[in-house]
């Protein structure tokens, strides 16, 4: 019988990320664990990057062990968790999607804007055990964006006109991605296949870079291996590209 999820509310933080991070390390964290906070000092976004506090944002983190899942297939569990993100957040609203490796993004024809970032961490315990911490920042009740973000980005609320039950809406997205995450230790290729069909990105002309902004690939994606790397045709051949290396910019569905 899997242990049931345990959900821990505080008012403020540096990172939902960084707290889990700190109880793993010191060997007190009893999985799983949903910690959630409603204002963070030191928000963390993947690649080094910071994350913002919005109003009416939901910042969540899960704390899973992942005793189980083979060493080889840990990777996916950052698709696993997109996959659980979305299954959850599409009760609510419709035409959302996976921006690879992991946004969950709201779509409108060519339009495509950012709805919810993860954040996954892998962290070791004193005696050996690998936790998969899984960061979550969406926007749910926000009325309004800042300005200096990365890419177009829009919330529940200015999609559906309504408010959202954000505590409902916290307990969903929690119990599906620790659903995603047990399907990983029996069937990791549903994983991929199914993340793929909600993929966005694949058919599309995207432009891959480095953190230091050189761009190492544009093309069309093609596909997601089961490794997680995307694989973009270009005019020199096909190149994989791993979600630790690259950010993806993308434009629009190619006809190809
Ligand atoms: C990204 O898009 O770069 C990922 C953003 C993840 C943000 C969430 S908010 C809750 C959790 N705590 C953090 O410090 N980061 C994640």
């Amino acid at each position: 019988m899997s242990k049931r999820i345990v959900f821990e509310h505080i008012c403020e933080i540096d990172s939902t990320n960084a707290e889990l991070s700190r109880r793993i390390l010191s060997g007190s964290l009893i999985a799983p664990l949903c910690l959630s906070a409603d204002t963070q000092t030191s928000g963390r976004g993947r690649r080094g990057r910071s994350w913002l506090n919005t109003d009416g944002a939901l910042m969540m983190s899960i704390a899973y062990d992942t005793a189980g899942i083979a060493s080889e297939k840990l990777p996916l569990i950052s698709f696993a968790a997109a996959l659980g993100v979305h299954d959850a957040v599409s009760k609510h609203i419709s035409c959302i999607a996976i921006k690879w490796p992991n946004d969950i993004v709201c779509t409108d024809g060519d339009c495509i804007e950012k709805l919810c970032g993860i954040l996954c961490e892998l962290v070791f315990a004193p005696h050996g055990a690998a936790f998969a911490v899984i960061g979550i920042g969406i926007n749910v009740n926000s009325k309004s964006l800042p300005k200096e973000l990365m890419m177009p980005a829009t919330s529940m609320l200015l999609k559906l006109h309504a408010v959202t039950d954000v505590e409902l809406l916290k307990k969903q997205i929690a119990l599906s991605v620790l659903e995603r995450l047990k399907g990983l230790k029996t069937d990791f290729e549903n994983t991929i296949s199914e993340y793929s069909l909600r993929c966005i990105t694949l058919n599309r002309a995207v432009i891959a870079s480095s953190i230091d902004g050189r761009i190492v690939a544009e093309g069309v994606a093609r596909c997601v291996l089961s490794d997680g790397r995307l694989v973009i045709e270009t005019t020199a051949g096909e190149i994989c590209v791993d979600a630790a290396d690259v950010s993806i910019r993308t434009s629009g569905r190619s006809t190809e």
